[in-house]
């Protein structure tokens, strides 16, 4: 099999393309021959050594992937070869509370993930792949998409006519733009870049901030309200955003901290979230039952990820370059089959 893979230490320079060994299904396994793989912040965090510096090498990264089921061990009985499938972000939550074993058992690290063009997983580690989607827009829904829906829905309750706030383009915050719309709710996004801004709008944001040149992005958003606050945030920015968030969230509200894009330690205002009876949730990408729910969603409405761009398998180190740039909207993809 080929693969990529972060050997001799971390950086993008160490990212390299390797052969392995032909992997055979063990029993209760499935062989996925991946077709697309796509990135997200925390995949150019493991190769650059900044999400686990005690990761053990070599590793081959990427959490998400999307194929073909060509060969299945003994004892398999939920998928066939020939079934269209992604991988779980976490190969051992099913569903309910979280667990030691969800934390640790996911790919891309400390797992090996799917920037390889094969992979063997455990039967219960991989979910039917949407019939309508392509490979390339089935690769971007276990990590981001989840994430936005754990915020959103499993554990956000978020409702018709519910305002809903997302920080930014990426992968995470566009996502819960589709999915607050789904669900009915009204979006305001902040960008940095007014193009941005504007391709949001035509994706149906209802109110649009530019985060640079409207500072103070958190009274915009109030204002917006009629000075209540908004219902959800999905915070992604971190440090740099977490305490605008709780000033733009309404009494009683909720905070899914979700990213740290600008950083991940900083001092947290107590006062306000006591005060205000505010709803601070940490999320972690989400379980099985949760995905499937997504699935049947997305389904439903018809909603398409959006791929800024597909990169080939070939210049996987571009692709990691370009999602570093920040210049992307949506979803950075890697073809692999
Ligand atoms: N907890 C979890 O389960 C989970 C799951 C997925 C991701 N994450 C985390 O969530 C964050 C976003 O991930 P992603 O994959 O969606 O990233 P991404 O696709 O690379 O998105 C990056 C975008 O975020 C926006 N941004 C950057 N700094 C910002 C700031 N200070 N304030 C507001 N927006 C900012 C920018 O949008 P504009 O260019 O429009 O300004 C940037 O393009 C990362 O920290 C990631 O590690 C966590």
């Amino acid at each position: 099999m080929k693969a990529y893979e972060i050997r001799d230490g971390f950086g993008l320079d160490k990212l390299v393309s390797c052969e392995r060994p032909d992997p055979t299904p063990g029993p209760f396994q499935v062989r996925v021959r991946v077709k697309a793989t796509s990135l997200n912040q925390r995949d150019l965090m493991m190769v650059e050594g900044r999400y686990n510096p005690r990761q053990k090498l070599p590793l081959i990264p990427n959490s998400d992937g999307a194929g073909v089921v060509d060969a299945v061990g003994p004892g398999v009985t939920r998928v066939k070869p020939g079934d269209r499938v992604m991988g779980l972000f976490s190969q051992a939550w099913m569903g309910g509370e979280p667990s030691r074993a969800a934390q640790t058992s996911t790919l891309g690290g400390p797992l090996d993930g799917a920037l390889a063009d094969t992979m063997v997983l455990h039967e219960d580690g991989v979910i039917a792949t949407p019939a309508y989607l392509s490979d390339e827009e089935a690769a971007t829904l276990p990590c981001a998409a989840l994430t936005a829906w754990s915020a959103l829905v499993t554990y956000g309750g978020v409702k018709a006519g519910d305002t809903v706030l997302v920080q930014g383009t990426g992968g995470v915050s566009i996502f819960g733009l589709q999915i607050a719309r789904m669900l009915g709710a009204r979006v305001i996004l902040t960008s940095s870049r007014d193009d941005k801004l504007e391709k949001a709008r035509a994706l149906g944001a209802h109110e649009l901030i530019n985060y640079v040149t409207t500072p103070d992005w958190d009274k915009a958003a109030r204002a917006l309200t009629g000075g209540v606050g908004v219902d959800h945030v999905v915070e992604v920015g971190g440090a740099g955003t977490f305490e605008k968030s709780l000033r733009a969230v309404r009494i009683g509200g909720t905070v899914s901290v979700i990213g740290v894009l600008s950083g991940g330690a900083g001092t947290v205002p107590l006062t306000p979230v006591l005060m205000q009876n505010l709803r601070v949730q940490g999320i972690l990408v989400g379980h099985r039952q949760g995905f499937e729910a997504l699935n049947r969603a997305l389904t439903l409405h018809g909603v398409h990820p959006v791929v800024d761009r597909v990169f080939p398998f070939a210049e996987a180190r571009a692709a990691f370059e370009y999602l570093k740039s920040g210049a992307h909207f949506g979803k950075v993809v890697i073809r692999v089959g």
